[in-house]
């Protein structure tokens, strides 16, 4: 009986195996409030937005303005001179190995998209973003097919085009066979200049996929690299470049869980949406019965036009230039934001959903609530780093845990 037991521990152990991948957090610029604005600009393009004007009555109350794709513009004398085209602050990645032998890239795991593309050796001399970063050479690769197909992401106004390849695509020695991709020849405007990623690696479901090509970790599993068609993200806050985080694949990592997971279905297969029963501040609830995804490609939090306006106006944001800031005094005494998913709660402290930037001998405290036009909440890196989060797409559904 006891000899069963140890038997079946085992098994459950063997078949419960998961591989752990060391994410890195971006530091190479500092986080100032034109970053900010850059990863507002970056998530607009991200979902496709248009700028956001909001109507009472017929009379636009507020218009966010556009802060256009090469920001420092003109009137810049407000924030600081750092040169910087990029519209991602904030982001977490990690090392992928594309062709044989191994090229190398890194990449942002997304969970708000489902490509994944890097920069290709046959990119245009145009193309900045290209020259700065690592350039997959298929001539190089013994394993590289061409599909023959192209391939265009939007972005916004622009996109990121190129050809589809396949080639093996290998993520912490698991490699993927036949990994259909996008070697990108253009980039848009400035979006990836001076950033420590070369491409972006889609975790979302393939609904979303561009040229409804299969994502990596579809193949992952299907190709029996993994047990369990679930993966997991920490993403440490206060992390280094070297500790960014973890990323887990094919499995939930309970050595970084405290206490039972939260689960709620996915309720719209594309990004991973769910609903969120209610979000509540000092006892007034900003919304409830609404719909959310978890999107570990931003930092921001957006909100629902009207869930903005008011949480901000609660919170006694001012707002100046398009962004909600509060007096630096109060921020410790403000309430935590409460978040119910799957029946419970999960908190945004003060500390957490303002951001502090110090700039020369000012400190501004700045509300992260933003909108960029959509429906849905969108749980950036901010709520996400609080918590493990766990993607699962074998029950369908979203999980979070508290950190250990
Ligand atoms: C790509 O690799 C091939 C074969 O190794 C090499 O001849 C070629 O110069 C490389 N191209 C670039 C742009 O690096
Ligand atoms: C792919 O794009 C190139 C130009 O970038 C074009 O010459 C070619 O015809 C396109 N191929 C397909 C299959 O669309
Ligand atoms: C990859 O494609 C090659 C050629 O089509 C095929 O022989 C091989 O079985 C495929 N491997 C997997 C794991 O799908
Ligand atoms: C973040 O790390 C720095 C340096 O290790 C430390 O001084 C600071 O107190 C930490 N902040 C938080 C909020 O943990
Ligand atoms: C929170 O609610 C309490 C009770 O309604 C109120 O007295 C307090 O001023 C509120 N706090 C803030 C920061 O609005
Ligand atoms: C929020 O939703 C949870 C779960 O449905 C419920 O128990 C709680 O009472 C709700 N809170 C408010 C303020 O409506
Ligand atoms: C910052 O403060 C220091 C000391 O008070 C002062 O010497 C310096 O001129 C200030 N710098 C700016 C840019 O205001």
């Amino acid at each position: 009986m006891l000899k069963w037991l140890v038997l079946l521990t085992i098994l459950a152990l063997v078949s419960a195996e998961i591989h752990r991948i060391k994410i890195h957090k971006n530091q190479d610029h500092k986080n100032t409030r034109q970053h900010r604005k850059q990863a507002i600009q970056a998530l607009k393009q991200k979902y496709n937005q248009q700028d956001v004007i909001i109507y009472d009555d017929g009379v636009p109350i507020y218009v966010q303005p556009d802060y256009g794709y090469d920001y420092p513009s003109q009137n810049s004398d407000d924030y600081t001179s750092e040169e910087l085209g990029n519209s991602m602050n904030m982001y977490y990645y990690g090392l992928i190995g594309i062709g044989t032998p191994e090229q190398y890239f890194k990449v942002v795991f997304d969970t708000g998209s489902a490509n994944l593309w890097v920069p290709s050796a046959q990119c245009l001399a145009t193309d900045v973003a290209c020259q700065q970063h690592n350039q997959y050479n298929s001539s190089a690769s013994s394993t590289f097919v061409s599909s023959g197909q192209n391939f265009s992401i939007q972005y916004g106004t622009g996109s990121v085009a190129g050809y589809l390849a396949i080639d093996t695509v290998t993520i912490n020695g698991l490699a993927i066979a036949n990994q259909t991709f996008g070697e990108a020849v253009s980039q848009p405007g400035a979006s990836f200049t001076d950033v420590a990623f070369d491409g972006i690696l889609g975790m979302g479901y393939q609904q979303i996929a561009e040229d409804n090509v299969v994502p990596p970790f579809y193949n992952l599993y299907e190709e029996g690299l993994i047990d369990e068609p679930v993966f997991g993200f920490y993403l440490a806050r206060n992390g280094s470049a070297v500790e960014g985080g973890q990323l887990t694949l094919g499995g939930t990592d309970q050595e970084l869980i405290a206490g039972e997971m939260t689960y709620t279905p996915v309720t719209e297969q594309g990004y991973w949406q769910f609903a969120v029963n209610n979000i509540t501040w000092n006892g007034t609830v900003i919304s409830s019965g609404c719909q959310a995804i978890a999107d570990t490609g931003t930092s921001l939090i957006a909100a629902p036009s009207a869930a903005y306006i008011q949480l901000n106006n609660l919170i006694g944001g001012i707002l100046i230039q398009g962004d909600y800031y509060v007096p630096c005094s109060t921020v410790s005494s403000l309430p935590v934001l409460t978040i119910n998913i799957g029946g419970t709660d999960f908190y945004l402290p003060p500390s957490v959903y303002i951001q502090t930037y110090t700039e020369g001998n000012y400190t501004t405290c700045m509300s992260t609530f933003t909108d960029i036009g959509t429906g849905f909440w969108i749980l950036g890196d901010v709520f996400l780093g609080q918590y493990y989060s766990e993607f699962d797409f074998g029950q369908n559904r979203v999980g979070f845990a508290t950190l250990a």
